[in-house]
């Protein structure tokens, strides 16, 4: 279906930050599938393991034990705050199942009138029915209703409406993204984190926190959470986990999680030997001692090069956003057209809303491969666009 805007690309081939075309032209790869490719393209840890279980075995259901799949989740939980896990095959479907625990909660303990989830403006929580009512952009939306209630959105960063909304008594959870991806790496205020955690608390409400974006790394640690005052029951991932294979996970506290029993959820493919295989690579490489270590030397780096751009071009760039390799530059010109002569000088970027321009690098691009991206933007913001 059309629901993609036509591309003139057709990658054949990819290894670590770089994509090589049906052309023969090679791109620096600072959007990684959208996140994805958190270990770059084609690592080779991760092609070995998907190689190997793929030869062995990839799919059998969830009426069996899968030893990857166990294997994953116990590193899951040591790794975090949870003590369970659930593996869908996608962040929308990670989020829904996130939404169920905490509804399915608040019904185990007597009180199904606790139904609402609170989200934020500026959202994004995926494309399935019930989160586009989550999610909070009208264009998402438009056409596609009836959408499900027992949603409702809290001011950007305002904490009046924040106490509002949790006086209403009808609340399950707050669902939050670390910070807000497609929303244009936007960053939610520390007090804004601080008081929605206590008012969860003082409410008996429960904290999801939606790492499908900035879960695995993304922000320099290895959940976005630990960037905040959170203390999440559930989180959902997705993304970075597979490396590129489809994988999602829900992660959630014992307290929380005693509440989903056999029947209450299920997904066919959802953590399958192949894609448990290869996130499990991954966390090999991403959960490494000095991997975070070395991760925020980079992030640093990329910072200061930003906030220099910024300096350098005030009339380029209005703002640079987000955290750790989640960046985003506000521009004055259109984002699409900035993207598109950044891809005329061979580098690759995402747009996120309100004319943002997305940098999210593989985790382990080199300095020089982001001097590289640097020298690309320096090199349109000069030229300008007008
Ligand atoms: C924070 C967040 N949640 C959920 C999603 C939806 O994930 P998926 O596209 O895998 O369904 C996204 C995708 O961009 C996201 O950034």
């Amino acid at each position: 279906m059309n629901t993609y805007a036509p591309s003139d690309l057709t990658f054949e081939r990819g290894l670590g930050s770089w994509l090589f075309d049906d052309k023969g032209y090679k791109y620096l790869d600072f959007a990684s599938g959208i996140a994805v490719n958190s270990v770059g393209h084609s690592h080779p840890h991760v092609v070995s393991a998907i190689q190997k279980q793929a030869a062995k075995l990839i799919h059998t259901s969830n009426l069996y034990n899968i030893s990857q799949q166990k294997k994953l989740a116990k590193r899951l939980c040591d790794l975090s705050f949870a003590d369970c896990v659930f593996f869908s095959n996608s962040g929308a479907e990670a989020n829904e199942g996130a939404v169920k625990v905490a509804r399915r909660y608040m019904f185990e303990k007597g009180k199904p009138e606790r139904n609402v989830i609170l989200c934020v403006d500026g959202c994004f929580h995926g494309r399935t029915i019930s989160m586009l009512s989550a999610t909070s952009k009208k264009e998402n939306r438009t056409g596609f209703g009836p959408l499900p209630g027992g949603f409702r959105h809290i001011a950007f960063n305002d904490l009046n409406s924040l106490a509002e909304q949790f006086a209403a008594k009808d609340v399950a959870a707050i669902m939050i993204e670390p910070v807000l991806g497609e929303g244009g790496a936007k960053s939610i205020s520390k007090e804004f984190f601080k008081k929605a955690q206590e008012l969860a608390n003082n409410n008996n409400c429960l904290v999801i926190s939606d790492e499908v974006q900035t879960g695995i790394g993304r922000l320099g640690t290895l959940f976005g959470y630990e960037k905040t005052d959170l203390k999440p029951d559930i989180m959902a991932i997705a993304k970075g986990l597979g490396g590129g294979v489809p994988i999602g996970a829900v992660l959630a506290s014992k307290k929380v999680a005693y509440a989903m029993k056999p029947g209450s959820h299920g997904s066919t493919f959802g953590g399958n030997p192949l894609v448990t295989a290869s996130a499990n690579a991954v966390l090999d490489i991403v959960a490494e001692k000095d991997f975070l270590k070395i991760l925020g030397h980079k992030i640093d780096y990329l910072s200061k090069e930003l906030d220099k751009i910024m300096n350098e071009y005030p009339k380029f760039v209005e703002e640079v956003r987000g955290q750790g390799f989640l960046r985003g530059l506000k521009l004055f010109d259109p984002v699409s057209e900035i993207q598109n002569e950044l891809k005329k000088n061979k580098v690759l970027f995402v747009a996120a809303a309100e004319n943002v321009l997305r940098l999210l690098p593989p985790l382990t691009v080199s300095i020089e491969e982001i001097d590289i991206a640097i020298s690309a933007l320096r090199k349109v913001a000069c030229k300008g666009i007008k």
